[in-house]
């Protein structure tokens, strides 16, 4: 991690202003911020401001922001020196952001700072010719692909000493240069090239039966949706079954008991039986007593005093 600093009095500019355009814009973006929080503007800003002043914040333009969002000044040197993402430093025309975090680190970064030095020259200084300068950064996000630099906008990656200098070369002579892996690899797939999802069979129907998949897969849903039908079905059907034995078993449980009440009863319609009978009459049930019994006797001649056995 380098240290941040604002760059020397010699190189600093005595004043600094957003112009037109920028201003407008400036506005534009202050307006996105409800009453009393325009603070939280000052990304954007001193973002501008860098962009306008080729690449680098001077004091007069961290000091200008202040001035338009109403902020101390000193909070907005808190910013602009805490974010690297703000070049207290001029840069060059080609700025070129080194990783020197652990895995690049292992992979070879500390070649190609001496690369820097070689061709740049010191870190946080411009070539003679105002093409070039670099800093040593905190990792940028590639490591799968170490050791890489940022240059500008652009990703640099699988750097070695020999084709950093001779991407740093094309820069400063303005010859087109390739962006990203330096060794040719897609993205970020092993060195050498993919080594999965390989077989061409994945890609042109085989695996899943070439020509006929869309009928086998019609086949196989039509098959489960008759399994569902069927399987509704039989589960309708014994519901049904098991309601029809609950009815069943209800009648047989309470049949006994009506016909137990009815047995012994005459029917009204026998012969000889009232047909107003009450059935819970002793004629009704049957049983007669010694009285009634002596009193058919005697109508009938048999002696008075002898009981009817
Ligand atoms: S360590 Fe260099 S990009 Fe992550």
């Amino acid at each position: 991690m380098s240290v941040r600093r604002l760059a020397p009095d010699a190189v600093q500019p005595a004043s600094f202003a957003f112009d037109a355009a920028n201003e407008n814009w400036a506005d534009q973006q202050i307006a996105k911020y409800p009453e009393g929080r325009q603070a939280s503007a000052v990304i954007p800003l001193l973002w501008k401001a860098q962009e306008q002043h080729d690449g680098w914040l001077p004091r007069a333009a961290i000091e200008a922001v202040a001035r338009k969002l109403g902020m101390a000044p000193m909070r907005v040197m808190e910013i602009a020196t805490f974010y690297t993402m703000f070049n207290l430093q001029p840069v060059g025309e080609h700025f070129v952001q080194l990783c020197g975090t652990t895995p690049c680190a292992l992979r070879g970064a500390e070649a190609l700072k001496k690369v820097c030095q070689d061709v740049i020259g010191p870190q946080s200084t411009v070539s003679a010719d105002g093409k070039l300068s670099w800093l040593e950064v905190e990792c940028l996000g590639a490591c799968c692909n170490a050791p890489m630099a940022q240059i500008n906008f652009d990703y640099y990656e699988d750097l070695t000493p020999e084709n950093f200098k001779a991407l740093l070369e094309d820069l400063r002579h303005g010859r087109p240069v390739k962006t990203g892996s330096q060794i040719g690899r897609s993205g970020s797939e092993p060195v050498g090239g993919g080594e999965t999802l390989k077989d061409p069979a994945l890609y042109d129907g085989t695996v899943i039966g070439a020509g006929d998949w869309q009928k086998r897969v019609t086949e196989q849903r039509k098959a489960a949706a008759e399994a569902a039908a069927a399987k509704a079905a039989a589960e309708a059907e014994a519901k049904k079954a098991e309601a029809t034995k609950t009815d069943a078993t209800v009648a047989a449980a309470t049949k006994p008991a009506t016909e137990t009440a009815a047995a012994g009863r005459p029917k009204p319609s026998e012969p000889g039986q009232p047909t107003g009978a009450a059935s819970d009459t002793p004629a009704a049930s049957g049983k007669v007593d010694a009285k009634s019994a002596a009193e058919s006797a005697k109508s009938a001649g048999a002696p008075a005093d002898k009981p009817v056995k």
